[in-house]
C-alpha cells in the first residue's frame, strides 16, 4: 500500500509579487477595446416610495452619455435573486430602500457619466419605512417564514431550573469594504454573445441571471474570473447587479462598457451583514451547566430574501457553538426592513448564532461569580456522551478540549487573569479585562446540492506543464495557490509547472459560489479527479506498451515510477502522446456523507468541524470608552494545513476582521432609512494600529482532517473571524470589574466607545 503523505508547505501566495508590485490584474486593469464605454447607476434618494416620474431628459442630454438603460430596456427577468426573486434591476413602480438602483447610463469617461446620473429628476410618493427589526416584529414585515426547532423540553425545563436568566442581546451590521470594490467589464461578441468580466465569487449565476435578463441562452454568456480582490460574502449575490446593468447597457449600444463603483455608491447600493436581535431565557443549575434554553432569533434581512433563508439557518445550526444543549426552542424572525438586502458575510449568520450563546455563558457565569472560561469549558460537547447536536448530527471530531486547554496553558490564563485583577485595583479609571472563548464551525453548504465541483486539468505535450481550472474564485484567500499545490504533488512535479488559470463559465460549468470555506476542499477534489483520470490514462498506457503487471504508478520527483519500469515525467507524457492518449481530463466531485432536512431541521449538514479558540486581553478608558487589544493568544485547527502559511493569515486576518465586525464597525441608517456610514470618513474599518500589540497565533499541532477531505486539511476560510469573540468578551470583562463581578454588564456588539461608555454608566447606576 502507498503510505499516506501530506503536503504542509509554506509557499507564498501565488500572485504575492503581484500584489504588492502592482502586477496583479484585477477586472479594473484589463486592457480596454477601443470605444469602450463607462457606466454609472442613478438611485433611490427614498428608502419607501411610489415612483411617479423619472425624468431623464437632462441625464440623456449630459456631455458625453450615449445611452441611459432603465426597467424598459429589459425583455427577460427584471430580477437578480439568486434563490427567490425581490431583487429587482430597476424596480418599476416602487423603490423599496435609499440606494436602490432605478437606471443607469454609459458615457465616455466615469467622470461623465457619475456626473450624469445625478441630473435626474424624480418624483415619488413617499411610503412609511420600516428600517429596525423590532419595528418590524411588531408589524410582522418578514422576507420569509422563520424556522422553529425544538429539542426536548425547554420551557419545562427552564422553569424548574435551579437559577435562570433573561435578557436581550445584538450583534451590528458590517460592510464587507474589500479593497476592490464592486466593478464588472462587458465585451460584447458576435451573435449578442458577451464575455463577462465581473468581480465575483459566483461566475455561473452571474451567467444565469444575465441569461435570463436578456431571454438569451446561457451559452451565449461566458463569464470570466482571473482573481477578486476581497471579497468576503459581498460579492457572492451583490456583484449580480452590476454585472447585469453593465451587460444591458453593453448590448444597448453594442460597444465595451465598464462599471466600476465609487466606493460611496458601493457601499449605498450593497446588501451587508444582518444584525441579529435575539431574546432569551436560560435555566441552568448551581455549576453554570444549562440545562433550558428559549430563544427569539431575530435578523434585519432588508427588501429581499436573497442569502437570508441559508443564512438564518446557519444560525441557528450555530446557536450551541461548541456547548451541548440538552433543551432547546428557537424561533427565528426573517425581518424585511427598508434597507439594502442584507447578505452573505463571511460567517455566514454562524458567527451572530454563536454570540448569542457565548453572551449567556457569560452572563450565567457572572451571576454564580464564577470564571467564564470555567463554565464555558463545563458546558461543552462531551465526546461519548453529550456528543448530538440540536439537529442530531453526531459530533465525531471534537477537539475543544484539546485546544482549549493548551491555549489555557499556552496563554498563561490563569495567571494572567490575576495580573488583570491587580492591575483593575491599582488602577481607577483604565482596566483590562481577560476572555477566552471556543470555536466550532460546521463545513458544507447547508443547500446539499451545492456541495460539488468540476474541475479541467490539461497536460501539454512538448514539456509536461500543466493547466488546471476549476470553479475556484483566488479572492486572496489563496485557493490558486493551494489546488496548485495539490495538483503539483499529485503529479510530483514542481510548483512552477502547474498553472491555475482564471475561472470561467466555458471551461467548468455549474460551478457553485467560492463560499462556505469548501472552495478549495470542493475544487481542490475536483482538480485532483482529473488529474488522476489523466493518470489512469497513462497507467493503461505504460501496462499495455511494457507488458507490465500494474498500471498503479508512484508520481514524485519529476518521475513516474511504475513496478519494473520508471519515466522522467516529461519523457512519458510525449510519448503517451504520440501514442495517442488522452492528457486532458475533466473532474468532478461531491461532498459524501451529508444530508439535512429543512423541515424537521434534523440531519447531518456538515462534512467535518473546524476548531478553534482565542484569549484576549484588552485595556479600556472608562472616561472615554476608549480600547485597545493588548495581546491575543489562538490556537486554530487547519487539520493537515497545506499551506501553513497562507492559513496563518487566515486566521490573522479573519480574526481582525472579526474584531472589526464586534468592537468598532457600525452601520447607521437615518429613521428615514438613508445609510450614514458609506464612506471610511464615517464607517472605521481596523487599521494596522488596531492590530493587537502581541498576536501569538498557533496551528493546531495535532490536527488531522478524519474525514476524506484534500490533504486532511481544515479549511481556515470563516471559522477563525469567530475568535475574535474573545476581544468582545474581554472587553465585557473589563466593563465587569467597575461594578460588582456578579453584575454582568449589559453590552451590545460592537463594543464601541460609546456603547462601552454607556454601559460603564448603567452598571455605576445600578450599583
Ligand atoms: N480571505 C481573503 N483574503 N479575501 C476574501 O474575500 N473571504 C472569506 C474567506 N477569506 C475572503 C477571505 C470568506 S467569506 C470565505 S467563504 C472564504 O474565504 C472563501 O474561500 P475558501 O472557501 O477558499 O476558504
Ligand atoms: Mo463566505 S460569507 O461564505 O462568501
Amino acid at each position: 500500500m502507498i503510505k499516506e503523505t501530506f503536503i504542509q508547505e509554506k509557499r507564498p501566495h501565488e500572485s504575492a509579487t503581484k500584489h504588492v508590485s502592482g502586477y496583479a490584474l484585477y477586472t479594473d486593469d484589463i486592457s480596454e477595446p477601443e470605444g469602450t464605454l463607462y457606466g454609472a447607476i442613478g438611485w433611490s434618494k427614498k428608502s419607501h416610495a411610489i415612483i411617479r416620474k423619472i425624468n431623464l431628459d437632462k441625464v440623456i442630454k449630459s456631455e458625453g452619455v450615449v445611452a441611459v438603460v432603465t426597467s424598459e430596456d429589459i425583455t427577460g427577468r427584471n430580477d437578480v435573486g439568486p434563490v427567490y426573486d425581490g431583487d429587482p434591476i430597476f424596480p418599476k413602480n416602487k423603490v423599496e430602500y435609499f440606494g436602490q438602483p432605478l437606471f443607469a447610463v454609459a458615457a465616455k469617461s466615469t467622470e461623465l457619466a457619475r456626473k450624469a446620473v445625478l441630473k435626474a429628476k424624480i418624483t415619488y410618493t413617499k411610503l412609511k419605512p420600516i428600517i429596525e427589526i423590532k419595528d418590524a416584529l411588531k408589524k410582522k414585515s418578514f422576507v420569509l417564514k422563520g424556522q422553529v426547532i425544538k429539542r426536548g423540553d425547554p420551557i419545562l425545563i427552564i422553569r424548574k431550573a435551579a437559577n435562570r436568566l433573561k435578557g436581550e442581546f445584538t450583534t451590528g451590521s458590517q460592510e464587507h469594504f474589500p479593497l476592490e470594490g464592486q466593478v464588472s467589464f462587458v465585451i460584447p461578441q458576435e451573435d449578442d454573445d458577451f464575455t463577462v468580466y465581473s468581480s465575483t465569487q459566483h461566475p455561473s449565476e452571474t451567467q444565469q441571471i444575465i441569461a435570463k435578463m436578456l431571454n438569451q441562452k446561457s451559452n451565449s454568456i461566458n463569464v470570466i474570473v482571473r482573481r477578486i480582490g476581497g471579497g468576503f460574502g459581498g460579492k457572492e449575490t451583490q456583484s449580480f447587479i452590476f454585472a447585469a446593468i453593465c451587460t444591458l447597457l453593453a448590448k444597448k449600444t453594442k460597444r465595451p462598457v465598464k462599471l466600476r463603483m465609487d466606493r460611496d455608491d458601493d457601499i449605498i447600493i450593497t446588501g451587508k451583514r444582518h444584525d441579529f436581535y435575539s431574546e432569551y431565557e436560560v435555566g441552568f443549575d448551581e455549576l453554570g451547566v444549562i440545562e433550558g434554553l428559549n430563544i427569539k432569533l431575530s435578523s434585519r434581512c432588508g427588501i429581499s430574501p436573497d442569502l437570508s433563508g441559508a443564512i438564518n439557518s446557519r444560525a441557528l445550526l450555530h446557536i450551541d457553538n461548541a456547548y451541548y444543549l440538552p433543551n432547546l426552542l428557537v424561533e427565528n424572525f426573517l425581518c424585511k426592513t427598508n434597507t439594502s438586502s442584507s447578505t452573505a458575510f463571511r460567517g455566514f449568520g454562524g458567527n451572530q448564532g454563536m454570540m448569542v450563546i457565548e453572551n449567556i455563558i457569560d452572563n450565567i457565569s457572572r451571576s454564580l461569580n464564577k470564571d467564564p472560561a470555567e463554565i464555558r469549558r463545563r458546558n461543552f460537547y462531551q465526546k461519548e456522551k453529550k456528543n448530538i447536536t440540536h439537529y442530531g448530527m453526531k459530533i465525531e471530531d471534537n477537539v475543544i478540549y484539546e485546544i482549549f486547554d493548551s491555549l489555557m496553558k499556552s496563554s498563561n490564563y490563569k495567571s494572567r487573569q490575576l495580573g488583570v485583577k491587580k492591575f483593575n485595583l491599582k488602577n481607577k479609571y483604565l482596566k483590562k479585562g481577560i476572555a477566552i472563548t471556543p470555536v466550532k464551525f460546521g463545513i458544507s453548504f447547508t443547500t446539499w446540492h451545492l456541495n460539488q465541483a468540476g474541475a479541467l486539468v490539461h497536460i501539454y505535450c512538448n514539456d509536461g506543464s500543466v493547466h488546471v481550472n476549476t470553479g475556484a474564485i483566488e479572492m486572496g484567500q489563496g485557493t490558486y495557490t493551494k489546488i496548485a499545490q495539490l495538483v503539483s504533488k499529485e503529479l510530483g512535479l514542481p510548483f512552477d509547472k502547474i498553472k491555475v488559470s482564471a475561472t470561467r463559465t466555458d471551461k467548468v460549468p455549474n460551478t457553485s459560489a467560492s463560499a462556505a470555506s469548501s472552495t478549495t476542499d470542493l475544487n481542490g477534489a475536483a482538480a485532483i479527479n482529473a488529474v488522476r483520470i489523466i493518470k489512469q490514462n497513462l497507467g493503461v498506457f505504460v501496462k499495455k506498451k511494457y507488458k507490465i503487471k500494474n498500471s498503479e504508478a508512484i508520481y514524485e520527483n519529476g518521475l513516474v515510477k511504475f513496478k519494473g519500469k520508471s519515466f522522467r515525467f516529461n519523457s512519458l507524457i510525449k510519448e503517451a502522446y504520440l501514442n495517442r492518449v488522452s492528457l486532458s481530463s475533466s473532474g468532478f466531485y461531491t461532498t459524501p456523507k451529508i444530508h439535512f432536512n429543512r423541515k424537521t431541521f434534523l440531519g447531518r449538514p456538515f462534512l467535518y468541524f473546524c476548531y478553534g479558540a482565542a484569549v484576549s486581553e484588552v485595556i479600556i478608558d472608562t472616561m472615554t470608552g476608549e480600547n485597545k487589544i493588548l495581546q491575543v493568544d489562538i490556537i486554530h485547527d487547519a487539520g493537515k494545513a497545506i499551506n501553513p502559511a497562507i492559513e496563518l493569515g487566515q486566521i490573522e486576518g479573519g480574526f481582525v476582521q472579526g474584531a472589526g465586525w464586534l468592537t468598532m464597525e457600525e452601520v447607521n441608517w437615518k429613521s428615514n432609512g438613508e445609510i450614514t456610514t458609506h464612506s471610511p470618513s464615517t464607517y472605521k474599518i481596523p487599521a494596522v494600529s488596531d492590530m493587537p500589540e502581541k498576536f501569538n497565533v498557533e496551528i493546531y499541532k495535532y490536527g488531522k482532517n478524519k474525514e476524506n477531505v484534500v490533504n486532511k486539511s481544515k479549511t481556515t476560510g470563516e471559522p477563525p473571524l469567530m475568535n475574535a469573540m474573545s476581544v468582545f468578551f474581554a472587553i465585557k470583562d473589563a466593563i465587569a470589574s467597575t461594578g460588582n463581578y456578579d453584575k454582568a454588564p449589559i453590552i451590545n456588539a460592537p463594543a464601541t466607545p460609546e456603547k462601552i461608555l454607556m454601559s460603564i454608566k448603567n452598571l455605576e447606576r445600578n450599583l
